[in-house]
């Protein structure tokens, strides 16, 4: 066999010249920006994204729980021509994925909100932007992205959260969830730890971190600092005194169901109520005027002894009735878990952490790329199951996958 005959038979790869694409090759699944994540940002970051509540066992269940349920498929049909795409609130999907709200999002990231908004975007899927979001509600706007959501924390000083419902509502925003499972902080160990510090600041640890993540430390000097972007109505000693006024916390501990009917009345479009909601308050909110449920225990971010949010959803979706459109998140991670919230009864899945360590990893290319893994892991499921539109999954879901185990 001469050496001509031997190039044909093994195909050499043509070198990528592109170091982000070669980054991307390498990653197969939205796990694998984990890792990448991890080696790129300093110890506390990382720990901040990946980090759960107290022992971190609700950030554990919600995986263990997604991995119990396992699928019984329909064979012998004709799956070669399958469709992902959907609507909610009248807003139309390419695939039934939507990115969660994440705090300080520009921490991991120097464009952070911005870039993921616009791999949203380019994918046809929702982006909700948190309150705690390091850019501010009009400038994720002016990505011209047609699906926004708005995330609200409700705080002490009212102040500070009352007129971001008008500013979202001002700038477009299509959906206001109220994250209502937030009323204290959820005790991250490894932030104690770490010291934590938004941004960070200098330490002794911070500057032993920066001899061994210089580009972090470079990327973030060269970008505006990090703050509380859409707190700009006060000034930063106003917000510092809102936040340990009062009964001394940025959120409201005192947060009831009168606040929920006020905030109806303020905002127009459609209202979720995010946390890991039950049916009997799920039908208390239907009442106060709510039109949906982001069911989500936080991806185990704060209460740790809380169910895992996939086991609390068929008691949602039966005590709700079909039509009240749900989206679910926390575990997340692969498109066998979406398909699985589909079929027992969610409209949508969304992801915290598989996207937040895309960023990190690659801006927002890497966003993209985990939402594509996700996309054809999901596509893969239907087929390899025999269904062909989230309808039918939907349909056949408690044949498919009702029972754990
Ligand atoms: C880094 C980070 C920051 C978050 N910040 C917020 C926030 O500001 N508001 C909120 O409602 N949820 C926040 N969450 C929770 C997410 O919206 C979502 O519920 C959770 O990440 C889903 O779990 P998963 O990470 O396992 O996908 C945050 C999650 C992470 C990982």
């Amino acid at each position: 066999m001469n050496l001509q005959e031997v190039l044909e038979l093994v195909q050499l790869r043509r070198f990528e010249r592109d170091p982000a694409q070669r980054l991307l090759n390498r990653v197969h699944t939205p796990d694998d920006f984990r890792a990448i994540a991890k080696r790129k940002l300093p110890r506390a970051v990382f720990d901040y994204v990946d980090g759960g509540a107290d022992e971190e066992i609700a950030m554990q269940a919600n995986r263990d729980a997604f991995k119990r349920r396992k699928l019984r498929p329909h064979l012998l049909r004709d799956v070669s021509v399958t469709d992902l795409t959907g609507e909610l609130f009248g807003n139309p999907f390419q695939v039934p994925i939507g990115l969660a709200p994440t705090g300080y999002t520009r921490m991991m990231h120097p464009t952070g909100e911005v870039s993921s908004c616009l791999a949203a975007m380019v994918k046809g899927i929702p982006y909700v932007l948190s309150t705690m979001g390091t850019t501010t509600v009009e400038d994720v706007a002016a990505t011209g992205h047609p699906n926004l959501w708005f995330q609200l924390y409700v705080t002490s000083d009212r102040r500070l959260s009352d007129p971001l419902i008008d500013r979202a509502a001002a700038a477009g925003y299509k959906a206001l969830e109220i994250t209502i499972d937030t009323v204290v902080s959820g005790r991250r160990v490894r932030d104690m730890r770490n010291g934590l510090t938004i941004p960070p600041q200098l330490s002794i640890a911070t500057i032993l971190d920066i001899a061994t993540r210089p580009q972090y430390w470079i990327n973030m000097l060269r970008h505006p600092a990090i703050g509380f972007a859409n707190f700009g109505a006060l000034s930063p000693e106003e917000v510092k005194s809102a936040s340990s006024t009062r009964i001394g916390t940025l959120f409201d501990q005192t947060l009831n169901w009168t606040d929920i009917e006020s905030m109806r009345k303020r905002w127009s479009g459609p209202l979720l109520l995010k946390g890991p909601i039950g049916p009997a308050d799920a039908r208390r909110a239907i009442e106060a005027g709510v039109d949906g449920f982001h069911l989500s225990n936080h991806g185990g971010r704060q209460l740790d002894r809380c169910a895992a949010t996939i086991d609390l959803l068929g008691p949602l979706r039966a005590g709700v009735g079909p039509e009240v459109p749900i989206v679910i998140d926390s575990g997340v991670r692969h498109g066998a878990d979406i398909a699985v919230s589909i079929a027992l009864g969610a409209d949508m899945a969304f992801i915290g952490r598989s996207y937040v360590y895309a960023v990190a990893a690659a801006g927002q290319r890497g966003v993209e790329h985990a939402i594509t893994l996700l996309t054809d892991q999901l596509r893969s499921v239907m087929q390899l199951s025999g269904v062909t539109t989230l309808a039918e999954l939907r349909q056949q879901g408690p044949e498919l996958c009702g029972e754990p185990g």
